[in-house]
C-alpha cells in the first residue's frame, strides 16, 4: 500500500519585542530608507531573555499539534532545522522533545541553514512514506539575534528571530508532501557562515576579540546565487512531480530579501501575488520563515485542500532546495487536544527523570566509596 506524508498541523511563533529600522538607526549607520529599498524589511521580533530556540520550537510544535489534534505522545519522529541551535549538542530537538513530553519521539537537529526546513520536510516525509514511521514534528526555530554581531550593519539589519512547526501523519489518501530537490554548492561555504566555535576555530579569547563567533556574509555573491536557484528550484520540483507552474496556487518561499522574490517571480513568469510575503514584519527568520509564512497563510484563509503550494528557499552552505505540497488540512475527525496543558505534565516527568539520575548517580558513588 503507497503511503502519503501530509502537512496536518502548523503552528508559529514571534517573541513580542519589535525591532524597527528606526530603532536600527540608533545602532549602526543605517536608514529605514536604505534598509527597506535594497531589502523590502521594515521590522523584525527579537527573542526575550527567557526565550531560546528550544523555547520557540516547543510553542510553535505545541500549535502545530493542537492543528492536527495529535497528542504529544503519538510522535514518533522530532526534527528541528536551525541555524541558532541551543548548543553544538545535545542537538535542541531533544530539548523539544522533553518540553512537549514526546515519550516515543526520535530527536534530531538538521543544519541547512536557511533551506533547513525544506530538507527536514522531505527527511520526514521520506520516513512515513517507507512506512518507518506515522507521525513527525518538523521544526525551524531561530534565535538568530544571539549570533549576529549588532555593530554589523552588513548583517544585523537582516535577521529575526521565531519559531514554526508542521506536523506530518502517514495516510493511504494520495496527496501531501508530493516532491522535494534539495541541492548543494559547498564551495560556497565560505561566503554565509559562522566562523568560529566549532571544532575547526574552537572558540578563545582571540575568535571573540575579533568577532569570530558571529555571522559572517558576503551579500553579493549570496544575492546572485539566490536569484539564480530560487526559480530554478521551484521549476525543478514542480517537472519531477510532472505538473507545471500552472498548476501551482501558491509559492511560499523562504524570507530573505523582496528583491530576491521579485526576480525569482520575474524568472517563472508569475505575479508577486502568487508569493506569500511576510518579510517586511519578520525579516529574516531562517528556517522558520517557510513555517511561519504557511502557518500566515494558512489563518489568513488563503490555503484550501487540494492546493498545490511550492516551497523554496535558500541559505548558507550554500543550499538550496524546494518541496511540493498537495494542501490537507487537519485529518477528520481528529481529536480534541491540549499540548500546552500537557507540557505541565512534561515538566514534572523531565524533573523526575533528572531527579533519578542524580539519587543513582549518589548511590553509585557511596557504593563505590563503600566498596
Ligand atoms: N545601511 C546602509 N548602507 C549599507 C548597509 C546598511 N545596513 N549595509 C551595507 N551598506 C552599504 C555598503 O557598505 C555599500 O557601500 P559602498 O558602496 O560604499 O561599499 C553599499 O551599501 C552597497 O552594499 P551592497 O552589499 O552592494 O548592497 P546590496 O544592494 O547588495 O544589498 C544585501 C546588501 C541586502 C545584504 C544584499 O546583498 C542581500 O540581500 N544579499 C543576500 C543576503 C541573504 O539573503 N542572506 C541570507 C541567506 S539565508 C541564510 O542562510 C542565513
Amino acid at each position: 500500500m503507497t503511503r502519503y506524508a501530509h502537512v496536518t498541523g502548523w503552528g508559529s511563533v514571534l517573541p513580542e519585542h519589535v525591532m524597527t529600522n528606526k530603532d536600527l538607526e540608533q545602532m549602526v549607520d543605517t536608514s529605514d530608507e536604505w534598509i527597506v529599498s535594497r531589502t523590502g524589511i521594515r521590522e523584525r521580533r527579537i527573542a526575550s531573555p527567557d526565550q531560546s530556540t528550544a523555547s520557540l520550537a516547543a510553542d510553535a510544535a505545541s500549535q502545530a499539534l493542537k492543528t492536527a489534534g495529535v497528542h504529544p505522545t503519538e510522535v514518533d519522529l522530532i526534527i528541528v532545522a536551525t541555524s541558532s541551535p541551543e548548543h553544538i549538542f545535545p542537538a535542541t530537538a531533544c530539548i523539544v522533545q522533553d518540553m512537549l513530553g514526546a515519550t516515543k519521539a526520535g530527536a534530531f537537529d538538521l543544519s541547512a541553514a536557511c533551506t533547513g526546513f525544506i530538507f527536514a520536510l522531505n527527511m520526514a516525509a521520506q520516513a512515513i512514506r517507507t512506512g518507518s514511521i506515522d507521525t513527525a514534528l518538523v521544526i525551524g526555530a531561530e534565535t538568530l539575534s544571539r549570533i549576529v554581531n549588532w555593530q554589523d550593519r552588513n548583517t544585523c539589519i537582516l535577521f529575526g528571530d521565531g519559531a514554526g512547526a508542521f506536523v506530518l501523519q502517514g495516510s493511504n489518501e494520495p496527496g501531501g508532501v508530493l516532491e522535494a530537490v534539495m541541492h548543494a554548492d559547498g564551495s560556497g561555504a565560505d561566503v554565509l557562515m559562522l566562523p568560529a566555535g566549532g571544532s575547526k576555530i574552537p572558540t578563545s579569547p582571540d575568535t571573540v576579540a575579533h568577532g569570530l563567533h558571529y555571522v559572517y556574509m558576503e551579500g553579493r555573491p549570496v544575492f546572485r546565487f539566490a536569484t539564480r536557484v530560487m526559480a530554478e528550484a521551484a521549476r525543478e520540483v514542480v517537472e519531477k512531480a510532472g505538473l507545471s507552474l500552472e498548476d501551482i496556487q501558491w509559492i511560499i518561499p523562504h524570507q530573505a530579501n523582496i528583491r530576491i522574490l521579485e526576480v525569482a517571480a520575474r524568472h517563472l513568469k508569475l505575479p508577486m501575488e502568487r508569493f506569500v510575503v511576510n518579510l517586511d514584519r519578520y525579516g529574516n527568520t531562517s528556517t522558520a520563515s517557510i513555517p511561519i509564512a504557511t502557518t500566515e497563510a494558512a489563518a489568513q484563509g488563503k490555503l484550501h485542500p487540494g492546493d498545490k503550494v511550492v516551497l523554496v528557499g535558500f541559505g548558507g552552505g550554500l543550499t538550496y532546495g524546494a518541496a511540493l505540497l498537495e494542501w490537507t488540512g487537519p485529518f477528520p475527525g481528529h481529536p480534541e487536544v491540549n499540548p500546552e496543558r500537557y507540557r505541565l505534565w512534561a515538566r514534572v516527568r523531565s524533573a523526575g527523570l533528572r531527579l533519578r539520575r542524580k539519587v543513582l548517580a549518589a548511590a553509585g558513588r557511596e557504593q563505590r566509596l563503600g566498596g
